[in-house]
């Protein structure tokens, strides 16, 4: 008996220490990350040649073009402002040497895919970003208070995500590769009152990424939903935290912020 109490008790100390050895391997990977190569360079590289990033103008989109400039793909910009397009393309093409290519385009609007795709023709495009979203309100406020442009941010946040997969996603599928990143965020995993429409239309971009991978992933094409966020998805997902959000902290903002 005294044994088998023996054995159990290193057996449980063992699996502790498995635990946090993995633990250890997990946060290392974080830290050395630049070294940490998950998959290798070719493996981006076979997608193809080119990299559309959309709202490349700025943030997170001007982060991806010279990232996949630098892992070797010539780049297609699109955004809005020509001239931050035309500086971007500059410093690329002087720094790294790739092709640049820019789109100067609104994504609030529905009519410029055919323009896009016009620009588009003959590229061999390997990974698509779909980054480009708006956020109506930067303070928390109602729905019926948030401004009366709903249909632009359905159209940057939701509509730019479906066409523009839609348009590159054809030459993939005929090509048998390809990668497709959307960009998500954390309020997508929980809906968030007061960012109600920001919410929800990142929480589509996930949706529609799963499905999609799905339908497509033994056509060799990735496509993948980039959640951003500066919580840990585990604290979403934690029940504590979903209360504090539907109730008090909804209750304090309404309280101290004056939101009606
Ligand atoms: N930043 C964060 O903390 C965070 C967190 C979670 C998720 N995200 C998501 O990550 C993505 C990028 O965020 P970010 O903060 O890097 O964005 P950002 O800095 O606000 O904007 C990036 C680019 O998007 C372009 N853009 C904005 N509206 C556009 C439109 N209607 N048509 C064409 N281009 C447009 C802007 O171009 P112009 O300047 O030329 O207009 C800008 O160059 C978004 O989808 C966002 O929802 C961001």
């Amino acid at each position: 008996m005294k044994e088998a109490l023996e054995q159990f008790f290193i057996f449980v100390g063992l699996l502790v220490c498995l635990v946090y050895l993995m633990k250890c391997v997990r946060f290392s990977k974080c830290i050395f990350l630049h070294f940490w190569k998950v998959l290798p360079r070719s493996f981006l590289k076979s997608m193809g040649e080119w990299a559309v990033i959309t709202g490349a103008g700025d943030g997170i989109g001007k982060a991806y073009s010279f990232e996949l400039a630098r892992q070797g793909f010539n780049v297609v910009l699109i955004s809005r402002t020509l001239e931050k397009l035309q500086a971007i393309a500059a410093e690329i093409e002087l720094t790294i040497g790739s092709t640049v290519k820019i789109i100067q385009a609104d994504f609030a609007r529905d009519d410029i895919y055919d323009y896009i795709k016009e620009k588009l023709k003959g590229l061999e495009i390997g990974i698509l970003v779909n980054n480009v979203g708006m956020l109506p309100n930067l303070l928390p406020s109602h729905f019926l208070n948030t401004s009366d442009d709903i249909q632009s941010l359905i159209h940057c946040n939701i509509t730019s995500v479906v066409k523009m997969t839609q348009l590159i996603l054809k030459h993939m599928e005929s090509r048998q590769k390809g990668l497709i990143l959307n960009i998500s965020s954390g309020v997508a995993l929980f809906p968030w009152p007061l960012y109600s429409m920001y919410s929800a239309s990142k929480a589509f971009v996930c949706t529609f990424s799963k499905a999609l991978q799905a339908e497509y992933k033994d056509k060799g094409i990735t496509i993948q939903a980039v959640i951003l966020s500066l919580i840990p998805s585990w604290a979403f997902y934690s029940s504590v935290f979903q209360k504090m959000l539907l109730t008090r902290y909804v209750d304090y903002l309404k309280k101290n912020a004056n939101i009606r």
